[in-house]
């Protein structure tokens, strides 16, 4: 599937190393890509030699090449690789199952493939049973096509699928127990932490690498952050703060609430959780009353964090989230298809990524006014008593990088009280509507 076929080989887990390095390296610095073909291969190559950067964005110039849908699945499962092989299993696996599926769709000269290498990285994830279907198709296929060497790598995958899972490293493993208990149940959006134990957040990969140093960054600087139980490998596992996230008793936690256990922090763990009203039911005074006083206190607990953070110095943070470096990130998320346009806000609906990149590049703002800022600042990421979390994209940037999204969360789950309160105590009169407008626009690219 790949270029030049003396150029690897496959180590203990399956993974492609490269078989001579210097000369590939070597090979790869004299490679002056020009068409399709070449940027995949030397993509790979990049890959093969562990500099994922730079293999993401030879694959997506070849992506923006491709002619035909059967080579732009073959890139999609390269990408996919390049993912997975840094440890961003849930990215990988996204792209993956799109290659199975548009495989399956219109391109069957490619499924065994796709399947193989879906097979491969849920196995990782310890995801044995649909593993165990999607390798048995892939042995089946390439059994029919006949190439010896693809059928002896099905043949392997299929045969290490049980003992595929990749092993947490082992101060983790020490932590966590014997029988450790795994829980998917809470508001995560990025489907990438997982709660442990009762006790315990943990998150794996490149983003929780960035977190890690953000974390230690920030409480170095005074802001409230939970406490690091672990950090190994690429592998952090957080305390858990013993507190809910200012989104619960919003009215996009309510039906978590309503199910929850009520144990403990985090979540939507419900206990006094006030639910906002039903569409159409009659609300009590004393009832209504009180969620405005909660909406208020959201409102302003989130805006008084915000100000703290936002005074911090940004000389010292080496961390950059300007617009140079995101507008690259946005990019390449819808090169790759990584945008779900079905959660576009209401003014997004009906544009394509592509739109609003443009759109991006063309009405982009000056950024004189710099500050830290979180990346991804809303009720859900912040705790009772100012605990900041979920900060791997903290940098400096625009402060309306922040404030847009957190006016967005607040006006759509606890109303206008909510912002007006916000805005109170961070201390902004009479916020920018085109910067608010811009930086919300880009929030729908990640
Ligand atoms: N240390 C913690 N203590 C309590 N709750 C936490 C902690 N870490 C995460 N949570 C809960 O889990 C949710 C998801 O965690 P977060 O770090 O925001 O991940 P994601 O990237 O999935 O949004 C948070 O909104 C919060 O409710
Ligand atoms: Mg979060």
């Amino acid at each position: 599937m790949t270029a030049d076929p003396r150029a690897y080989a496959f180590d203990e887990r399956q993974r492609m190393i490269p078989a001579d390095p210097e000369a590939l390296a070597a090979r790869v610095a004299a490679a002056a890509p020009g068409d399709f073909a070449d940027y995949r291969r030397t993509g790979i190559e990049l890959m093969l030699l562990g500099r994922y950067e730079e293999a993401l964005d030879h694959l997506d110039r070849a992506l923006e090449t491709v002619d035909t849908e059967t080579r732009a699945i073959t890139v999609w499962i390269n990408l996919a690789d390049v993912y997975r092989y840094r440890g961003d299993a849930v990215t990988a696996i996204a792209l993956y199952r799109r290659a199975v599926d548009a495989a399956r769709d219109r391109a069957p000269e490619v499924l065994s493939t796709a399947a193989q290498h879906l097979g491969k990285a849920l196995a990782e994830q310890g995801d044995t049973e649909a593993a165990r279907a999607l390798l048995r198709e892939a042995l089946r296929l390439r059994v029919a096509e006949g190439d010896p060497e693809s059928i002896e790598s099905a043949r392997i995958a299929w045969e290490t699928v049980e003992n595929a899972r990749i092993p947490l490293p082992p101060m983790i493993t020490a932590l966590f127990g014997a029988n450790p208990e795994f829980s998917d149940d809470h508001e995560g959006m990025s489907g990438g932490v997982v709660r442990v134990n009762g006790a315990f957040w943990m998150k794996r990969g490149p983003g929780a690498v960035a977190e890690y140093a953000r974390l230690n960054w920030l409480r170095e600087h005074g802001i409230r952050v939970p406490d690091i139980a672990v950090f190994e490998s690429d592998v952090l596992v957080l305390a858990d703060a013993g507190v809910r996230s200012l989104a619960a008793g919003s009215a996009r936690c309510a039906d978590a609430d309503a199910d929850a256990d009520g144990g403990g922090g985090g979540g939507g763990g419900g206990g006094d959780a006030v639910e906002l009203s039903g569409a159409g039911r009659a609300v009590p005074d004393a009832v209504a009353e009180s969620v405005s006083r909660r909406a208020e206190s959201v409102g302003a607990a989130l805006g008084a964090l915000l100000r703290e953070l936002h005074a911090l110095p940004t000389a010292g943070c080496p961390f950059d989230s300007g617009l140079d470096a995101t507008l690259v990130l946005a990019r390449r998320n819808v090169l790759e298809g990584l945008v779900d346009s079905g959660d576009f806000d209401d003014d997004h609906a009906g544009s394509t990524p592509e739109e609003l990149l443009r759109r991006l590049v063309a009405e982009r703002p000056d950024e004189s006014d710099l500050v830290v800022t979180h990346g991804d600042f809303t009720p859900a990421n912040v705790l009772e008593g100012g605990i900041l979390i979920d900060v791997d994209r903290l940098g400096v940037a625009d402060r309306y990088r922040d404030l847009a999204l957190a006016e967005r969360d607040l006006r759509e789950d606890f109303g206008a009280a909510a912002v007006e309160a916000f805005f109170g105590a961070y201390g902004l009169a009479d916020p920018d509507r085109r910067r608010s407008d811009y930086y919300r626009l880009v929030d729908e690219l990640f």
